[in-house]
């Protein structure tokens, strides 16, 4: 393989330090500031995990309480972006109303001075939810919801704006743990971005806005609603196995499998899928989990490739009631934890992120009048 080979897509390369994340590393595996993603999935709240990556440390319970209360006030939207979001087509893909909104949201309240850039992290926090259902609602329902829930958790907030209800406490648990898995990867494609925008000293809207474009794409975030269509496509296991199969043979990428870092697993899959089997038999499903097992099945036995995070993640939103083409911009209420925790990590320590490349294409040429070119 030439070096070329082995580097493209910078595959294997470091581009610089981060305190906040060790992913795949020997002895380690996937950690926030030193923590194991398994005690954060299985005893923490999205919230402790995301005043960890952007305070530095757990919080106590007074913290904690603090925490809640400061992002349950700053969920509500300013008049002028309700409006924008009512003039956004209905059928506009909701990831591109988030980035807009993220970007709108930069002027009505621009960051200015980066002093009181936790706060800006805090209140993107509190409102990407509000942002999307405020939207979603008013072009399902026809309704100008209250964004101003008192639910203390963005998992409660986001499904009782969804629902118009509050949600059983198995499936607002369910939807914590997919936030704290989703919160934070290292300099995964979004997040690198969010580094690389920041690196010119833009402002935090401005690297969310650019880390949402990029987390969009169906390699990345994009999967999971890709996965789940990909799953809704066949009635049992074995017509899965075979359709699989019957891809993988065309060449076609299954989405929601394999990983640029992981080699054998990726480790947020194994919770994903418990939660994913525990809420099909809460729903009594009978196909739905058999056919994402026969799928991750195929895709071992023929390729060695693992479901990534992404894979059972659409099954549990689709057990919880959320539409799939919401399943994407979740991944954003929840990795704005992670990005905004690099944003002030590359600011405290900035260089212009400005990388060399070879160059591949013609000789130097010789100019030519625009009459005498072919
Ligand atoms: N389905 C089929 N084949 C695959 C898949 C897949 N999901 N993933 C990798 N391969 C194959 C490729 O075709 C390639 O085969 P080849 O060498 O014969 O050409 C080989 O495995 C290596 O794949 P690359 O794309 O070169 O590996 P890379 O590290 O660049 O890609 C990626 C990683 C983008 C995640 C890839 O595995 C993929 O496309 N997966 C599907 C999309 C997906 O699930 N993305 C979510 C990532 S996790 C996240 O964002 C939370």
């Amino acid at each position: 393989m030439s070096d070329k080979k082995k580097t493209g897509g910078l595959a294997g390369v470091s581009a610089g330090e981060t305190q906040l994340c060790t992913v795949g590393k020997e002895g380690a595996g996937l950690t926030y500031r030193g923590y194991d993603i398994y005690d954060l999935a299985d005893r923490a709240s999205f919230e402790e995990v995301a005043y960890l990556l952007l305070y530095g440390k757990l919080p106590n319970s007074r913290e904690l309480a603090a925490y809640i209360k400061t992002l349950k006030s700053l969920r509500g939207l300013p008049p002028q972006l309700k409006q924008v979001l009512e003039l956004v087509p209905g059928d506009t893909h909701p990831m591109d109303v988030l980035r807009s909104a993220v970007s709108l949201l930069g002027n009505f309240e621009p960051e200015g001075d980066f002093s009181n850039q936790s706060r800006v992290a805090d209140r993107l926090l509190a409102c990407l939810p509000s942002m999307l259902l405020y939207w979603h609602r008013f072009h399902t329902d026809g309704k100008r919801i209250n964004v101003e829930t008192g639910d203390d958790s963005v998992s409660g907030h986001f499904l009782h704006l969804l629902h118009d209800s509050k949600p059983s406490e198995l499936h607002r648990k369910s939807l914590d743990t997919t936030l704290i898995l989703y919160a934070e990867h290292e300099f995964n494609a979004s997040t690198f971005a969010a580094r690389v925008i920041t690196g010119t000293l833009s402002d935090m809207h401005s690297a969310v806005t650019g880390a949402i474009g990029a987390l969009r794409g169906p390699l990345h975030g994009g999967a999971n609603e890709a996965a789940m269509e990909l799953i809704q496509k066949f009635k049992s296991p074995d017509e899965a196995a075979r359709g699989v199969r019957g891809m993988l043979a065309r060449k076609e990428r299954i989405m929601g499998f394999g990983h640029r870092v992981y080699t054998v697993s990726d480790p947020r899959n194994a919770v994903n899928k418990k939660m994913s089997k525990m809420l099909s038999e809460e729903a009594g499903d009978t196909h739905l989990y058999a056919i994402s097992e026969a799928i991750e099945k195929v895709m071992w036995d023929e390729k060695k490739l693992f479901a990534n995070a992404d894979f059972f993640a659409a099954s549990v939103y689709h057990f919880i009631g959320i539409p799939t083409y919401l399943f994407t911009p979740i991944f954003v209420c929840s990795r704005i934890s992670g990005w905004a925790a690099h944003i002030m990590e590359q600011r405290a320590n900035n260089k212009l992120i400005r990388p060399a490349a070879d160059y591949i294409g013609p000789p130097l040429q010789k100019w030519q009048p625009i009459e005498k070119r072919a």
